[in-house]
């Protein structure tokens, strides 16, 4: 090692002599390490989410082998370790109940070992955001790997996309239009490899917006899972992480403002989840980048989407990859981005995109000729929602945007359950579904909720939309025109709580308003009488409900924002 070079941390742990040393290295041999692995190498933590209850990162041991080939032939010694893993079908109340826990966890892993530099494999949904946030608060050279999406669903002759299939189905049987068994063959058929969700859900938002961030080599969104090239990328990057620690490249380096900017644009021209809202604005909040929820309307709604993939269109990842995926739409838009933000690589943006073909026009669409217009996230405010409420206009209903409504009024998730297949419900096709309690704290996590299924009288009628507005999130997967992340939520008595059925509310998307047609007098007699759900009593629920920010902020917890970099703490012996 160059004497002039800072010493690594892990020497902080390897390199030491007496008690101190052999403690650190000799536990570690019993793994069959030889002594020159632990000679000042660079020390690579693979942060590794595989949980066979995490089915979309079921194949990450075999990823991280490839990871750790590349780690080996560029010099650095790896050392694998797990992290909770938050499988967004299995997990109850809601995976998003977790993320910030799963995010202590990583960043506590990395800064206690002797770790140089990070490796991160992410795929579900909420895999993603929880290692970037951890690994933002430590900000050592960092790189992500995603698993990649499954191929795509096949059942009777036609594809069929992750989630968005399952909610265009359930609705068919509900209205008649599907038997319960074609509805049960249907599920071998939707999900047939390894990956993630196929649709341009949350994982594959969050994917595409780690290479739109520059956190990942190029190409990393779209490669499905079982592709050879998924495993020559997860090498690559194995070579590559040791590069950066030799280079001193932090992840404050490539977590620019301009970063987070570029990724809001992306996730305009990709029709992404509004899931993403959420997360980069927890992200920035942990590596101290200044970003709020206006950002995301003033840089990316008048954006065109240019990504015909469901759920705002029809293709699916895997025929995004083979048209030219990520790097295709980045330089289709090159002229908003900032070219110059700096990538893992070392390279820039808008090096990295330069000559980025595109194979198919009709899954990619062009600039001029995009797959539809101001397609980006949406923010409205008003009395309904003073800190804001977001919508995704590329996967609502065009004439919808604009709507005055009753509310029909669902106090809990229960309590729509509960009615909302009663034929004698008061509603017609002009209502707004409104639904409370859903939110950080009221569910508590921000459950996925927000996209009610319709009333089936209603999906008789040929009616397939109507506005529905909550404090919940909505599945990346999912559609319709949904006014979601409603802040202040019910909870914590926003006006969301005051909403009564019968109340008229104003939706104006171009005008960016969503308002409740109640004199300011009558909110506040309805206030008086509100009183807040009760506490949970210990355990993470709690921490969590005593902690959690609104959604506009990012739902991460108050002590968690910020970072603490990865300085080596006092010893354990
Ligand atoms: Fe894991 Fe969709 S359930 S990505």
């Amino acid at each position: 090692m160059n004497d002039k070079k800072p010493k690594r941390r892990s020497q902080e742990w390897f390199g030491r002599e007496g008690k101190d040393g052999f403690l650190h290295r000799s536990w570690i041999k019993n793994q069959g390490y030889p002594d020159d692995l632990f000679d000042g190498r660079p020390v690579i933590g693979i942060c590794n989410t595989w949980s066979e209850l995490t089915p979309c990162n079921g194949h990450f041991r075999e990823l991280a082998e490839f990871v750790k080939r590349g780690v080996y032939e560029a010099g650095g010694f790896p050392l694998e370790f797990p992290v909770m893993s938050l499988g967004e079908t299995q997990l109850r109340p809601t995976a998003m109940l977790f993320r910030n826990l799963a995010s202590m966890d990583v960043e506590e892993s990395i800064r206690g070992n002797p770790i140089d530099g990070v490796v991160l494999l992410m795929g579900c949904d909420k895999t993603t955001p929880s290692l970037l946030m951890g690994a933002a608060s430590c900000n050592l050279p960092t790189i992500g790997v995603s698993g990649g999406p499954m191929l795509s669903g096949q059942f009777r002759g036609k594809q069929i996309g992750s989630g968005t299939g399952v909610w265009q189905m359930s609705e068919d049987v509900r209205g008649g239009k599907m038997t319960q068994e074609e509805f049960t063959a249907a599920e071998s058929c939707m999900h047939r490899s390894k990956g993630h969700c196929m649709t341009m859900g949350t994982a594959s938002t969050m994917a595409s917006m780690v290479e739109a961030l520059g956190v990942a080599l190029p190409g990393n969104a779209a490669i499905p899972a079982v592709d050879s090239r998924r495993y020559r990328q997860a090498q690559l990057t194995g070579r590559r992480i040791v590069e950066m620690v030799n280079e001193d490249l932090r992840l404050s380096t490539i977590l620019t403002r301009s970063a987070f900017e570029n990724a809001i644009r992306v996730n305009a021209a990709i029709g992404g989840s509004t899931n993403a809202v959420i997360h980069l604005l927890a992200i920035a909040g942990r590596i101290g980048v200044k970003l709020d929820l206006a950002d995301w309307d003033r840089i990316g709604s008048a954006l065109p989407c240019l990504v015909n993939l469901q759920p705002s269109g029809k293709f699916l990842m895997e025929d995004f990859y083979y048209a030219g995926g990520l790097p295709a739409v980045m330089r289709e838009i090159r002229e908003v981005l900032d070219q110059k933000a700096l990538t893992v690589n070392g390279k820039t943006i808008g090096e990295n995109i330069a000559d980025a073909p595109c194979w198919n026009r009709e899954v990619i669409q062009s600039l001029a000729d995009p797959f539809k217009v101001n397609a980006g996230i949406a923010v409205l405010r008003g009395n309904l929602a003073p800190d804001g409420a977001v919508i995704k206009p590329s996967a609502a209903s065009p004439h919808l945007l604009k709507h005055r409504g009753r509310a029909v009024v669902f106090e809990t998730i229960e309590d729509f359950h509960a009615r909302i297949d009663d034929e004698n419900l008061d509603i017609d096709g002009n209502c707004i579904m409104v639904l409370k309690g859903c939110g950080p704290k009221g569910y508590p996590g921000m459950a996925e909720v927000g996209n009610m299924p319709l009333p089936p009288k209603l999906l008789r009628q040929g009616i397939t939309d109507i506005v529905r507005i909550s404090d919940a999130r909505m599945s990346g997967t999912a559609y319709g025109t949904v006014v979601l992340h409603v802040s202040p939520e019910a909870a914590v008595g926003g006006a969301l709580a005051l909403v009564r059925n019968g109340d008229m509310i104003d939706l104006d998307v171009p005008a960016r308003r969503l308002h409740l047609d109640v004199s300011d007098a009558e909110l506040a007699r309805r206030h008086a009488l509100w009183k807040p759900a009760a506490t949970p009593l210990r355990g993470w629920y709690r921490i969590y409900v005593d902690h959690v920010q609104q959604a506009h902020l990012g739902a991460d917890l108050d002590v968690l924002v910020g970072n603490s970099g990865a300085e080596v703490s006092r010893d354990s012996h």
